[in-house]
């Protein structure tokens, strides 16, 4: 689904990358186009259908997405009527996001380098005040009803709203199930990485009844993992902590609107945008994996944007579709371009373009 803006461009140079690793591997892929974004919405008014969902599900291991928004359309039209209704249907409520320096990038922050910056970011996918619930009441009496529909439960609200102001609202929503299943699948990346000290963030200091009931189960899940410490930090502390202490952490887990912030701040601290990949995963069904930046409009079609990505989030999807060799070679193949400096795209530094980094990519495989 290559999307919006430079998303077809970044989207062809990772096709290539991984059709290069599929040759020499021997495997095959099967591509199969969903243009659904901006154009096919303005044309047709769809965003997308339940019947092209229904149908990737039948037919596809992965979603590759490019990425979606279009200043034609008003903000969060796509991103919500196409992102995050994939996310939501596929329930992809793991969101992995892997914080790492690789060697030859620069780093803004001061004398820090690779092995201080060498983490993973598990953001929760499906809730808190992602569940799109929300609405405006003019002045006066009103009645709203609000519902969320998930495959793990249902849940209704009924407000009588009386206001002496125009107000607007929005309204979290964390279950136990859905704040288990990602504290779980942070535990066992813990584990299997043998890491000292998970960090879980919140803002249990004023949000306190949905994040206080984050940590709640946080500790819950953490009786299962006696060997594995575990440490809360609140959202704006660990940004601090972030720029000033990264070595500290190895894996980060996090609810969903601070996900979303603090690992924007990731990838600046892994060198940019350019560099940072993302997969929303369902570990029993299909993930999807693209690149943590948009769509990045003003530069479509201009062949400049950095791929990589793109291609990193290739990598991903590889080692989630169970070729876990292909993914590795990718990544340090990225990892040589980048060391020997040559072919460097603008947000690097240099003058390259979008597919003469793939390229470059495709010959260091
Ligand atoms: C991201 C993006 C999305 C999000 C937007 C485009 C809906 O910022 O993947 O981080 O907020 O999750
Ligand atoms: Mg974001």
């Amino acid at each position: 689904m290559p999307g919006d803006g430079i998303g077809p461009e970044i989207i062809a140079e990772g096709v290539k990358v991984i059709e290069a690793v599929a040759d020499k591997n021997n495997f095959k892929i099967d591509w199969v186009t969903y243009n659904n974004g901006a154009d096919k919405y303005l044309k047709t008014g769809e965003l997308i259908t339940e019947e092209t969902l229904k149908e990737i599900k039948q037919t596809c291991k992965a979603i590759y997405l490019g990425a979606l928004g279009d200043p034609r359309c008003k903000p969060g039209i796509l991103e919500k009527g196409i992102l995050l209704k994939t996310r939501f249907y596929f329930d992809q409520y793991v969101n992995l996001r892997p914080i790492k320096l690789l060697g030859g990038v620069d780093c803004p922050l001061k004398g820090k380098g690779p092995k201080d910056i060498n983490f993973t970011v598990i953001r929760e996918n499906t809730e808190d005040f992602y569940v799109g619930i929300g609405n405006r009441a003019k002045i006066g009496k009103s009645k709203q009803e609000l519902e969320v529909i998930r495959d793990l439960y249902k849940v209704k609200f009924n407000l009588d709203i009386e206001n002496t102001d125009e107000i607007a609202y929005q309204i979290g929503v964390m279950s136990k199930q859905g704040a288990q299943r990602v504290i779980k699948y942070g535990f066992e990346l813990a584990k299997k990485e043998k890491v000292e000290t998970a960090y879980f963030v919140d803002k249990a200091n004023v949000l306190s009844d949905i994040y206080g009931f984050w940590r709640e189960n946080v500790e819950i899940i953490a009786k299962q993992y006696p060997k594995i410490k575990h440490e809360f930090m609140f959202v704006d502390a660990i940004t601090m902590w972030f720029v000033k202490n990264p070595e500290w952490f190895k894996v980060v887990i996090t609810p969903n609107m601070f996900g979303d912030i603090i690992t924007d701040l990731g990838a600046m601290i892994q060198g940019g945008l350019g560099l940072a990949p993302g997969g929303n995963i369902n570990p029993e069904g299909i993930s999807m994996f693209e690149p943590i930046h948009g769509s990045a409009p003003k530069y479509k079609g201009m062949n400049i944007a950095d791929p990589l990505a793109t291609i990193w989030a290739g990598a991903m999807m590889l080692d989630e579709i169970g070729q876990p060799k292909s993914a590795e070679i990718i990544v340090k193949a990225i990892e040589s371009v980048l060391k020997e400096g040559k072919v460097r795209t603008k947000d690097l530094g240099g003058k390259n373009t979008t597919s003469e980094m793939g390229d470059a990519v495709v010959k260091k495989l």
